[in-house]
Parts: structure tokens; sequence; C-alpha cells
């Protein structure tokens, strides 16, 4: 019988690659840059089932294009690099991995979280280049965590970790989300308001909202505007959702303190981008996720998921399982 052919777009862990490769003809492109997007579309032409990363921009001409596809899995829990719509009309199951790295992303927002306030990557720098010249009461001063507040926006998988964590340095947790959710400040005591009120009291203001129509550049010049000046914007979601012209401005002109991001509106960030000029910002390169642990557990989750579509079935995360019943 013919085996199913798979196209992985960069080498994944061990384990994973096995469990593919087992029951498939396996392709793994070699590279630790993505696939072009003409050789992305020769392979979709070739394909059963295609195994991305959220580089990977699977839109509909790509679609169309890929007449044998049958399942796409990609290895993030965001999907915004996938036309979902598309991919189900043309009755093609998306698999995605949630759950595995919610505490591994939340571990790292909340570090980005300190060591904004507490100025810690520049402190690095400071001693590096030779200021460190004597203790000094006015050197490198920053904020207070312990006791300060912080706005979560987005009461999700990894917003809710952050609100647990806040606990530990005697926090108090505000949240906004498009739906209130009562169970949930029973669990980690945030308090629901809406977003402007959250801007304004916040310390620390941590966005965990998925990329959409809506949420593109959520926070821009008004919302920084309505934060407090002391305050820290921490972004691990996806670049778009903060307008990053806005945000340079906001820093620039001490409108906020600070800001941590993980993400950026261009992926990596352009070396001449004028947030790299600043040194209120810790800019990282997309790595919320990224402990051994938790890329091996995402890997095997994706492993599933594209196996369950190539065998006809909705893979156990899937977010379009209406596409078997096209
Ligand atoms: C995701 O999964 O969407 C993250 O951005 C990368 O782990």
């Amino acid at each position: 019988m013919l085996r199913p052919r798979v196209f992985i777009c960069r080498p994944i862990a061990r384990e994973a690659l096995d469990l593919i490769a087992h029951a498939t003809e396996t392709e793994v492109w070699p590279e630790a840059l993505p696939p072009s997007r003409d050789t992305l579309l020769e392979k979709c032409r070739e394909v059963d089932g295609l195994l991305t990363l959220l580089t990977d921009r699977v839109d509909a001409a790509l679609i169309h294009a890929s007449s044998r596809l049958r399942v796409i899995s990609n290895m993030a829990v965001g999907y915004d690099n996938i036309d979902v719509p598309e991919a189900t009309k043309r009755g093609i199951v998306v698999g995605i991995t949630p759950g595995v790295l919610t505490e591994t992303s939340a571990d790292f927002a909340f570090a980005l979280l300190i060591a904004a306030a507490r100025r810690v990557v520049e402190a690095d720098r400071y001693t590096r280049q030779g200021s460190w010249k004597t203790w000094g009461p006015m050197v490198l001063l920053g904020q207070d965590v312990h006791h300060a507040t912080l706005g979560i926006i987005g009461l999700g998988r990894i917003g809710t970790e952050m609100a647990k964590r806040a606990r530990g340095f005697d926090m108090r947790v505000l949240y906004h989300n498009r739906q209130r959710r009562p169970d949930l400040e029973r669990q980690t005591g945030a308090e629901y308001v809406e977003l402007r009120e959250l801007l304004s009291r916040s310390d620390f203001v941590s966005v965990h909202v998925p990329l959409s129509a809506e949420t593109r550049h959520l926070m821009g010049a008004a919302e920084f505007s309505a934060m407090k000046p002391t305050s820290v914007l921490v972004n691990t979601s996806r670049g778009p959702v903060v307008d990053q012209k806005a945000l340079y401005e906001a820093l620039k002109e001490r409108k906020i303190f600070a800001a941590a991001i993980d993400v950026t509106e261009t992926e990596p960030i352009p070396g001449d981008d004028p947030l790299l000029t600043l040194d209120n910002v810790i800019i990282a390169p997309h790595i919320a996720s990224a402990s051994v642990p938790t890329r091996r557990k995402m890997a095997i989750m994706a492993a599933q998921n594209l196996l369950a579509g190539l065998r006809g079935e909705v893979p156990p995360n899937c977010v379009n399982p209406d596409a078997l019943n096209r």
C-alpha cells in the first residue's frame, strides 16, 4: 500500500520525526531557515500532510495549489499563519499544539516582566561595557514587582498562568477579556475591568491574545497614553497586536517606563528598526516556548495531529473539525 507523503518544514525533535517516518514517506527541510515560498508551493503539490511552523505562511493560494493535502499540523498554539477558513473549505484539517507550552510561555513572560522592571538586560550591558565603577545610590533604578498591579489582556491559558505567578509576588491582578471569566476570577483572584481601566491602573500590562482582525494594533498610541509613566508593557503574543511605531514613541517619550517583547511586527526585527536604539526595551527572538522539554512535547503533539489527519481522523488538537464534513 502506498504510504502518505509528508513535508516537515524544519528539523524537529527526533522522537517526533521517528513517529512520522514510521508511517509516512517523510521529507524534512534540512535548513535552519524556513523553506522559501516557491519551495513550499512545490512541496505542497506533492504531499498529503504538511508540518508547519509559525514562520510558514499557508494562505489560500498555497492551499489551492495543494490538491492532495489532507492535513496541516502547525507546531504552535497560534495559527494566524494559516488560512483556516480556506483549509476547511477544501476539507483539510488543521492541528495545533495547545496546553503543552502554557506554563513555559508564562514563565518566560514573567521573566520578561521582571527583567524590564529591574533593568536586568541593561545592567548586564552596563557591567560588560565597564560602566560599573562603584555602588551608586541612583544607579539603574527600576520598578518594584512585588505588591504592584498586573493587568492581563486575554485571560486564556497563558494569561491565567501569569495571574497565578503574580500571586507569588503579592500582586493585584486585573484582567480584560472578550468574555468575563468568573471561574478564573475565583481560581486566580483576578478582577475583571474594561480595557481603559486596566491600562490606567496597571503597573504591568501583559498581552496574551491571539492575532486577529480585532486584535491587530490593539495596543496603540491612545493605549500607551492611558498607561502610567512608570508602567511596563510585556508582549509574548504576536507582534502585530502592538503598533510598534507607537510603542517606539511611547518608550522614547517616556510615556511608559519600559517594554519587554518576545514578538515583533516583522520577524526577525529588521536591523534598522528604531526600537533597537532604545535602552528601555528588551527584545527577545520569539522564544517564550523554547525549553527543551516543551519543544519536544510540541513536536510530538504536532506529529500526532499530523498522523491522525492522515488516517482520516479529526486530529486530537484540531481547530477545524468541520473540515471532515466537507
Ligand atoms: C505559539 O505556539 O504560538 C508560540 O508563539 C510559539 O511557541
